[in-house]
């Protein structure tokens, strides 16, 4: 069963009762009920996903591939069953293309360092996008100033969208990769990836496409093969997993060529002193002992967010998106930054005169929890010509109740600055 396999027209979530999943929410903060909002940055974890971890270190815990023991065989098989689910998950023709790493960061790193190091040569270009992520800059920056490559950048405008008709002027016979958000971690767009990827692979069908998927694939369904991307990469503590798992995937030819990135166990098919041989997929790249109980708890998130069902995930955060957006454009002297016209419920602004580090203590004093600063993304805030923004990013398990407190504590830090 897909993702998607709920009806739009199922009924809408029942939040309260769901609310009840996850056990951190119901505590108070600085005297004050928590108001999570700082779901970009980590989700909140179901006690399903909880309880798999300690159900696998009580009853499963053993190495995986390595024993013929009862434990490992059930270790290994819940690991592996594991990455069928993200298979499904992302639409994966085999679970051979699904690569655990430990998050997005490690993926991308993978690529960079191991395909990237392999195809791309001195005078060659990647093109990444002015709204990424440090994670999608710094490695494919390390690549270049290795092989002596150059890093192009398609700029965004001042809603935060992508300037597409830019892209077209960055391409040329020396641009070997693209890489981009499928949606933005500061701004909250959502970038028309299919149509990116058009655009590429109608210019050149041999220039490979990475998606980084670590903000999209809480909020909606994502398929790689209608996608038609090369590369995909997500984090499992962004999608109510657990922390210290995520995923790559790449198209299976691409990842047979490519060599090995880390070098240890399990990675090999034989070693001697002269020369080793390496493991076949996926395993060529999950050197050394996986995080076995995180991938096995990212099984157990995918499921609840398809028992939830995604479609029924995005018109609640729609609705939370509306709302929230209209309570802060309402506070005079806020900006918001980041009205792009396809947006998850992220919601980053600036208010004048008032550091976002000041608005965020405010917050925390009142129990709204919220992420100030750069969210690893320099190049967005030098694009608007600020140092930082208030970062409020909302899950399905808000409330517009949680959404009038964000915006009374705003309020309240403007009447105590001013
Ligand atoms: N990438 C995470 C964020 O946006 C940490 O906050």
């Amino acid at each position: 069963m897909s993702p998607t396999s709920h009806a739009a027209t199922s009924p809408a979530l029942d939040v309260q009762r769901v609310r009840e999943d996850f056990p951190v929410l119901h505590q108070q903060v600085n005297g004050q009920p928590l108001a999570y909002l700082d779901n970009a940055a980590t989700s909140q974890k179901p006690r399903v996903v909880i309880e798999a971890l300690r159900t696998f270190y009580e009853h499963d815990n053993a190495n995986v591939h390595r024993g013929v023991h009862m434990l490992s065989q059930r270790a290994t098989d819940a690991y592996e069953a594991a990455r069928e689910k993200v298979r499904a998950f992302i639409g994966a023709a085999s679970a051979d293309e699904i690569v655990f790493v430990r998050g997005a960061t490690e993926g991308i790193n993978l690529v960079a360092q191991s395909w990237g190091r392999a195809n791309v040569r001195a005078g060659d270009e990647v093109v990444i996008t002015h709204m990424e992520h440090h994670a999608n800059i710094v490695p494919w920056q390390l690549l270049c100033e290795a092989v002596g490559a150059r890093l192009r950048v398609v700029p965004i405008d001042d809603r935060g969208e992508l300037v597409l008709d830019a892209l077209g002027d960055l391409l040329n016979d020396r641009t070997r990769l693209v890489a981009f958000p499928h949606t933005s971690n500061a701004l909250g767009t959502v970038n028309p990836s299919a149509e990116i990827i058009r655009r590429v692979r109608a210019f050149n069908p041999t220039i490979r496409i990475l998606v980084d998927g670590c903000q999209a694939v809480q909020h909606t369904a994502v398929d790689v093969a209608a996608l038609d991307c090369d590369f995909f990469v997500f984090s499992g503590h962004k999608v109510f997993g657990p922390t210290g798992i995520g995923v790559l995937w790449g198209r299976e030819e691409l990842l047979a060529a490519m060599p090995p990135w880390q070098g240890g166990g399990d990675m090999i098919d034989r070693v001697t002193f002269e020369k080793s041989t390496w493991a076949d997929l996926p395993n060529k790249f999950e050197a050394g002992t996986p995080h076995i109980a995180g991938a096995i708890g990212l099984g157990v998130a995918i499921d609840y967010v398809h028992d939830l069902g995604l479609d029924r995930i995005a018109a609640r955060e729609h609705e939370l998106l509306e709302a929230a957006t209209a309570r802060l454009q309402a506070i005079e002297g806020l900006r918001l930054i980041g009205t792009a016209r396809e947006k998850v419920a992220v919601l980053s602004f600036v208010v004048d005169g008032i550091h976002p580090h000041d608005i965020g203590t405010i917050l925390d004093m009142r129990g709204v929890a919220v992420r100030v600063g750069h969210h690893c993304a320099q190049p967005v805030m030098q694009h608007f010509g600020i140092p930082a923004t208030v970062r409020a990013s909302l899950a399905f398990y808000n409330t517009t109740e949680e959404i009038d407190r964000l915006a009374d504590g705003v309020a309240k830090a403007i009447s105590m600055f001013r």
